[in-house]
């Protein structure tokens, strides 16, 4: 069977601020510049989820795309839209929210719930310049 890699792409807008509580005050401003704005900021984020596998014979897909939104939007997308990383997502306390410590944390969310479909890779863009991709553990 052909194995082939299926990516849906859903997007989220969400505030955050990058701190390092055991920096100074200025140690956080120079390494984290404007995102380190005290009264945070926002990205318009896309997320890019890929899952891996044979082709169904029936349906002729690896995995329904639309299964596969229904789930990351209930598990991930539903509790970061329009919402403070930092305050309000309960996957993410006590984390920096950089754009890396976020893909890792959104791959541990996500690879439980998206079986039996295999998770092969997230890439989440934080600006239209700037991305990161897991590829798990
Ligand atoms: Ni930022």
């Amino acid at each position: 069977m052909p194995r082939v890699t299926v990516t849906r792409r859903l997007t989220f807008n969400a505030a955050h601020r990058l701190h390092n509580p055991e920096l100074s005050d200025s140690e956080n401003r120079s390494l984290f510049g404007p995102c380190n704005n005290a009264n945070w900021h926002g990205h318009n984020n896309r997320l890019d989820v890929s899952v891996t596998g044979d082709i169904e014979t029936k349906s002729g897909y690896v995995m329904d795309l639309k299964k596969l939104r229904d789930v990351v939007e209930e598990h991930l997308v539903d509790k970061m839209d329009h919402r403070n990383l930092n305050i309000d997502v309960d996957f993410m306390q006590g984390i920096n929210p950089t754009a890396e410590n976020l893909v890792v944390a959104c791959w541990n969310v996500l690879a439980p719930v998206v079986r039996p479909a295999r998770l092969t890779r997230l890439r989440l863009w934080e600006t239209d310049n700037n991305y990161v991709e897991y590829e798990g553990p």
